[in-house]
């Protein structure tokens, strides 16, 4: 499972590509609009730069032609741009158009595995289900990641499934064992997921028992 970064923030970014486990970023327009009042495509250019993988960027009109213009605008910022699109009837047609010409788009507000199977049909090249507010209402979530990973494999088809809104490092284990390509997750996650205090005592211990018979000497030659 590869992971991306779900915000728009470039420190932190910039520090997931610096520990070398993040190859895309998604972004959504409650993202954006948490880094201020910001030069919407300065910034997209910027997260365009720092990161080798797609860059999802979402479009703000509600109807086709209007999705279809931005997206068009879009990805002439940068070449690792996916168009985020969410998965209405309008969505679908976008995405139908784009997909043709060879954007790549993703399916964004997946709640439901028949959103899923539509989001694949169009061409879309990710399909977003939003986990964590799934679970806000109750629902289970990962069931419904589960079940487009295998409706995807079952047909083998190429849409690639990004497990987002995505709350917590179970999420991120859930989502590895349901098979999704893709875990999208808040930067916060990403430190979870290394962060364990067996590791801390460990590095501890072992620094403390060297110290101890060796005085301050490190590994390389004293200058
Ligand atoms: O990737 C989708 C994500 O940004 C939504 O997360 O926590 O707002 O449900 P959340």
């Amino acid at each position: 499972m590869r992971l991306f970064l779900d915000t728009a923030n470039l420190a932190h970014i910039r520090h997931g590509i610096e520990l070398g486990v993040v190859t895309g970023v998604t972004t959504n327009p409650s993202l954006v609009s948490k880094e201020g009042k910001v030069d919407y495509k300065a910034l997209v250019k910027e997260i365009c730069a720092v990161v080798p993988g797609p860059v999802s960027t979402e479009v703000l009109s509600l109807e086709c032609d209007g999705m279809v213009d931005e997206a068009h605008e879009i990805v002439t910022w940068a070449e690792n741009i996916a168009v985020k699109i969410p998965a209405t009837t309008e969505g679908l047609k976008a995405t139908s158009v784009l997909a043709k010409e060879g954007i790549k788009v993703n399916m964004t507000l997946c709640f439901s595995l028949n959103q899923a199977i539509l989001a694949a049909q169009s061409g879309a090249a990710f399909v977003s289900p939003f986990v964590g507010r799934l679970d806000d209402i109750g629902e289970n979530g990962m069931d419904l990641v589960v079940d487009i990973v295998d409706y995807l494999s079952y047909y083998n088809l190429p849409t690639q499934v990004i497990a987002a809104s995505i709350r917590h490092t179970a999420h991120c284990l859930s989502a590895a064992k349901a098979g999704a390509h893709i875990a999208t997750v808040p930067y916060g996650v990403l430190l979870q997921m290394v962060a364990h205090p067996l590791t801390d005592i460990g590095v501890r211990r072992f620094t403390d028992d060297w110290n101890k018979v060796m005085g301050n000497a490190g590994i390389l030659p004293q200058q």
